[in-house]
């Protein structure tokens, strides 16, 4: 293991312990430069754009049905990278027990929190920077990070304790997000052109990861200087984004906009990582998006990551290597992967693109 990433640089400092001392104005660290800073509502952001909504309930219907949805799907992962879901098939009672579990996780004093305070060596725990480089950029934001597959990597000391029934609700409400994955992986498999099980094979079939992330987002007394998370795309494979339907928050990037996502009520936000991007040799893309705060409301969200196995070396499938598109990225493991994220925090798409070096 790179010996860079044993500890955290610095102390860290909980975002929610600044937002709570009642400071009126954020700490340099977590100011962003001008041209990073959140667009004003009501500049381009206001031109109304919206990520698509799928109804993921018609996959159930006839032929003419399915292929629509798989003609959505494809067709949102060319223009936006990102979708929201409805009928989903995940069940609401776990949904809205997720959330309650871990809201009431961030409402706990923070010494028990602290307890579970975690390091750059695996990230779980409670944690507030990403990035270990002395250098990088603080976030409006803290988290907590938990593996759930492979089930030998899950370390259950690490989760919490309190609330009691965090644990059996984190559990359940990661299989179902596994089973949703699944069919977006058929779904994205049979969209260029493969058979249904094509994608997770390469993923890694029953070996697949999977790991979560409950970001927590403290009000904030200067929202237009600073990000709750900065820019970046998912390293993984898939995304599934739980958002606060209250507070928006989530930005994602539309050519040189910012596009603000309000969530649907009872949806899920869909998004492709970055070795979807390799895999389909760049036939669908990892978008950038961000997080801005506010100075009135906290806001919660549960980021659920399908990673492929971690220990396999990926590169684009050979069938989408043409003359026209040659192959674009070499291979790389996730594990190697993973770590320049580790290293250098959220920084917009640079990772994917330090691949292209062929
Ligand atoms: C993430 C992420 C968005 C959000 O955790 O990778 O992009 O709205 N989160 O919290
Ligand atoms: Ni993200």
């Amino acid at each position: 293991m790179d010996s860079l990433l044993h500890d955290w640089p610095e102390p860290v400092v909980a975002v929610q312990s600044i937002a709570e001392s009642g400071a009126t104005l954020i700490p340099n660290k977590y100011v962003k430069p001008a041209a990073d800073r959140p667009t004003v509502p009501g500049s381009s952001a206001g031109r109304e754009l919206s990520i698509p909504i799928i109804d993921l309930g018609k996959l159930a219907g006839g032929v003419v049905d399915c292929r629509a949805v798989i003609r959505a799907i494809s067709d949102a992962c060319r223009d936006w990278g990102f979708f929201q879901v409805v009928n989903h098939g995940v069940d609401m009672e776990v949904v809205r027990a997720v959330l309650g579990v871990w809201r009431e996780f961030f409402k706990l004093p923070m010494e028990e929190k602290k307890k579970l305070a975690n390091s750059p060596r695996t990230y779980e725990g409670y944690g507030s920077r990403l990035g270990v480089e002395k250098d990088s950029s603080l976030d409006w934001g803290d988290y907590f990070y938990l593996h759930l597959l492979p089930h030998c990597i899950k370390n259950f000391d690490k989760w919490p304790t309190v609330p009691g029934a965090c644990r059996e609700i984190t559990e359940e409400y990661g299989r179902q997000m596994v089973t949703l994955c699944e069919t977006v992986m058929k779904v994205l498999s049979m969209s260029l052109g493969f058979d249904v099980g094509f994608l997770k094979e390469k993923f890694g079939g029953e070996e697949i990861g999977a790991c979560m992330r409950v970001n927590y987002y403290p009000k904030c007394p200067q929202p237009e200087l600073t990000l709750g998370l900065s820019a970046h795309s998912d390293p993984g494979g898939l995304t599934v984004l739980l958002a606060d339907d209250r507070v928006p928050g989530l930005q994602v990037r539309k050519g040189n906009d910012w596009v603000t996502v309000n969530p649907i009520p009872g949806a899920l936000i869909i998004n492709v990582g970055d070795q979807i991007q390799v895999l389909s040799n760049a036939t669908y893309k990892s978008v950038e998006h961000r997080v801005v705060v506010n100075e009135s409301e906290e806001r919660l969200s549960i980021a659920f990551f399908y990673n492929p196995k971690s220990d396999l070396p990926l590169e684009p499938v050979k069938e989408l290597i043409t003359q026209e598109r040659p192959q674009l990225y070499r291979a790389m493991t996730f594990n190697e992967y993973r770590l320049y994220i580790r290293k250098k925090g959220p920084s917009g798409k640079t990772q994917v693109e330090s691949l292209k070096a062929m």
